[in-house]
């Protein structure tokens, strides 16, 4: 039976939570693997339209239990927030799981990201400010707080003093700023693990008997590929993987049992934060690309950076996470633009290449060569199947197909759950 995993394959925002919600129809289990409150997913579907942090986009059916996977860093009081909001619009969550293993964002996290993006200051990351690098720090670094430590207040209390003297001495000695104080978040955290202790679990026994059933399971990526700290534009990159590979690790289900793994990617390019992006386009035609699409920050309303879509990136996508079909985004936005382009390859130092050098400092001097494609004037938002799209837009697809070599197996013409064309089914 199904494992479908739903990666993001550009530099995040690709529709991710889109495709979730139209896909989970058909999942038993929606997990998310990766990231955090970084994520704004948007969901548009019968129940309204949602931009959603942590809880995975699968919430809204109601025989699908959600589960935020050990792979995640939690900020319960986003959590808290979001769960409210849900329930305040009539969505029911109490199916929602934890694992046991997913680190906690703690206050000192998102301070000291703070003042480490300020200290940067031109040379700064740009990141959400949510805390979310310092937090797989520590759980790299073996000083991290699990949801699994609420569990029992004396273990919490214990470690959170250990780690908590040690930031002080980091915003104090260092930044020259606030001590936190270990009751106010020691009483704080009490109040999340007494609502939450009966969501916490070891959600991959949970997913390791569904997988025995044969039930079908979805996996939804946050964040996208180019973002990835070993494949990304490094250091312009997050702190978590967002790929296929890390889909079984940060959920606990052994790469042997995905079945399809689908790359979303948007019909073209987009990025918020610094860092290089060959096919950005700082004139009016990223401008449009903007205000077509409204391309502004789910989470912080910051402006994305518009391009033309990047195959090279594209290529090394498709390699590293092994997707199986993709599915193409926003694919209306481009609706009556009368030429669009696609970069090929690069030019560096005078050379033509056709891979995404691993130096930000080589991609940042990288050339889009761009390859002229007619557009099409017709609307596509009311489209459902690929014969019905005009021709040239079909042109546009199989381009992409050609130039990344994995098919398309979905094309979403719309924000709304049913504004998209099934070519293949993926589950
Ligand atoms: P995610 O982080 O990958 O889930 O993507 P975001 O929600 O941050 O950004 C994607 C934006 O595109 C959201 O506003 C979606 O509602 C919207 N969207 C998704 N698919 C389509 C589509 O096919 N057409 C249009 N017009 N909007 C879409
Ligand atoms: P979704 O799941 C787009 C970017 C930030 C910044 C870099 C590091 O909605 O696609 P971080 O706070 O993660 O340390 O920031 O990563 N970033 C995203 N960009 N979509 C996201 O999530 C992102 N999550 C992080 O803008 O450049
Ligand atoms: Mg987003």
């Amino acid at each position: 039976m199904p494992v479908v995993a739903a990666i993001g394959a550009q530099w995040g925002d690709e529709g991710k939570g889109k495709i979730v919600d139209m896909l989970a129809e058909k999942a038993r289990y929606v997990v998310r693997f990766n990231g955090g409150d970084n994520a704004g997913h948007t969901v548009v579907n019968p129940h309204g339209e949602f931009k959603l942090r942590l809880t995975p986009s699968g919430i809204f059916y109601k025989n699908t239990t959600s589960i935020i996977g050990n792979g995640v860093v939690i900020n319960p009081a986003v959590l808290n927030a979001e769960v409210d909001m849900l329930n305040s619009r009539g969505i029911d969550t109490s199916r929602l799981l934890i694992s046991d293993r997913a680190h906690l964002i703690m206050p000192y996290h998102i301070a000291i990201e703070g003042l480490e993006e300020k200290a940067l200051g031109a040379k700064a990351i740009g990141t959400t400010l949510k805390g979310i690098g310092p937090a797989f720090a520590d759980k790299v670094a073996r000083s991290g707080i699990r949801t699994g430590d609420l569990l029992d207040k004396a273990v919490f209390r214990d470690k959170l003093a250990t780690t908590l003297e040690a930031k002080n001495k980091i915003l104090t000695r260092v930044y020259g700023a606030k001590a936190l104080s270990l009751d106010e978040i020691y009483t704080q955290y009490c109040q999340y693990a007494d609502r939450w202790a009966s969501h916490i679990c070891d959600t991959s026994v949970i997913l390791a008997a569904a997988v025995e059933k044969n039930e079908p399971i979805l996996l939804e990526g946050a964040q996208g590929f180019l973002l990835d700290p070993d494949y990304g534009t490094y250091p312009f990159a997050t702190s978590s993987s967002p790929t296929s590979a890390n889909a079984c690790l940060g959920s606990g289900i052994p790469p042997n049992k995905i079945t399809h793994i689908v790359g979303v990617f948007k019909a073209f390019q987009t990025r918020v934060g610094a860092g290089p992006m060959p096919t950005e386009l700082k004139d009016a035609t990223g401008d449009m690309i903007r205000e077509r699409g409204q391309e502004y920050g789910t989470v912080s309303g910051r402006a994305r950076r518009c391009g033309w879509f990047d195959a090279v990136a594209a290529r090394l996508s498709v390699r590293v996470n092994g997707f199986n079909s993709i599915a193409i985004t926003r694919l209306d936005i481009l609706d009556g633009m009368p030429r669009l382009k696609i970069c090929t390859a690069y030019k560096l130092d005078g050379k033509t290449i056709d891979y995404f050098p691993s130096s930000i400092a080589a991609l940042e001097k990288c050339e889009p060569v761009l390859e002229e494609i007619a557009g099409w004037d017709k609307p596509t938002n009311d489209v459902r199947k690929f014969k019905d799209l005009p021709p040239n837009s079909q042109r546009y697809i199989k381009k992409l197909e050609e130039l990344t070599g994995c098919p398309v197996s979905l094309i979403s013409v719309g924000k709304h759950r049913e504004a998209t064309i099934v070519r293949k089914s993926v589950f």
